[in-house]
């Protein structure tokens, strides 16, 4: 009798070894826990039950029991610490893997906090513009070759999605009927019809700057743009305007920044040259000024554009602007 294991016990043995294996998390262990060892579990419930025996095979079946209860303790104990284990290197992985912000909105929030400390404001326009506001108002003619349906995305109504964010210079001075002096500035996401490579996204991020007043001068603006390039790669930078076309300005340039990165020694970032193509700018064009109802005799301006992508391309030497958009991990985690 003594050598003869007691068939309840064995059964008991067989489902709770097995259901434990089963356990994953600290809640399924404490239910483990009440339906076998609990007070009114099914081992204390058993060896309860022993004082009816005969006090052979009391001392017999109470000893098995005793000895499954202590060995079933202890295998709880293990899985415990393993359940706790397990946890402690969950929520460490979900620490390394904690949400931060993605490079692009960073670049933003820095632009935000440059433009705002220069006395510019922000505004917003949507993403679904009406071509007036992208083309028509910006003296962008008819025949213009970014009215093309292979450079803009167009809905059925006629709409356009931005293919720039100049559209905000004329909306925000139109909706919220600014007068100058007036100082505006909008980040935003911006499309257009582009086949993507290393350097072509079809949906990019722009800035749009403008500064319009009495005496605005191609000085002020250049100081503008100078310490914004400063401070956005935290290294002293120097511009240079290049005269180029841009409908909406009169003169117009290219904006190249002075190398950060080799000191205008020459690198493989600025091909050399020691100096980067980084945004479009000029004075605005009086048919713009007329178009926001301000009076282009009294008052003129500048406005400028940048490409977000580019700046933060240059700031991290980034290769691919793709990446921006690829959801890789591997990537983003260096932003954080
Ligand atoms: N919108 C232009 C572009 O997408 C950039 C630009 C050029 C903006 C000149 C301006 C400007 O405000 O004056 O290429």
């Amino acid at each position: 009798m003594d050598k003869q294991p007691d068939e309840q016990l064995s059964k008991l043995k067989n489902k709770a070894l097995p259901a434990l294996a089963e356990v994953k998390t600290a809640q399924e262990l404490e239910a483990w826990r009440i339906v076998y060892l609990g007070r009114k579990g099914a081992i204390p419930k058993y060896l309860r039950g022993i004082k009816d025996l005969s006090p052979q095979e009391k001392r017999s079946i109470g000893k098995q029991g005793n000895e499954l209860r202590h060995n079933l303790e202890e295998q709880y104990k293990q899985k415990k610490q393993q359940v706790t284990t397990t946890a402690t290197t969950l929520s460490e992985d979900e620490e390394a893997t904690t949400g931060h912000l993605h490079p692009i909105t960073l670049s933003i929030r820095r632009i935000q906090n440059i433009l705002t400390s220069l006395g510019f404001t922000s505004v917003e326009g949507p993403l679904v513009e009406e071509s007036r506001y992208n083309f028509d108002l910006l003296n962008i003619p008819l025949e213009h070759p970014a009215r093309a349906a292979t450079d803009t995305f167009y809905l059925e109504n006629g709409h356009v999605l931005r293919t720039q964010t100049s559209p905000i210079q004329l909306r925000a001075v139109l909706e919220q009927r600014m007068t100058p002096p007036l100082k505006i500035f909008s980040p935003g996401r911006t499309f257009r019809a582009e086949r993507t490579d290393a350097s072509h996204e079809a949906t990019f991020h722009q800035f749009e700057g403008l500064a319009i007043a009495k005496d605005i001068t191609i000085a002020d603006f250049k100081g503008t743009i100078e310490t914004f390039m400063s401070e956005f790669f935290s290294a002293k930078a120097t511009i240079r305007l290049r005269p180029s076309f841009f409908p909406f300005v009169e003169p117009g340039f290219e904006i190249d920044v002075s190398c950060v990165f080799c000191k205008q020694r020459g690198c493989r970032i600025c091909k050399h040259t020691g100096w980067v193509e980084i945004m479009g700018a000029g004075m605005v064009h009086p048919n713009v000024l007329k178009n926001m109802n301000i009076d282009y005799k009294k008052y003129q301006g500048f406005a400028f554009g940048g490409a977000i992508d580019r700046l933060t391309m240059l700031r991290h030497n980034i290769n691919d602007i793709r990446l921006f958009w690829s959801g890789d991990f591997k990537f983003l985690r260096q932003f954080s």
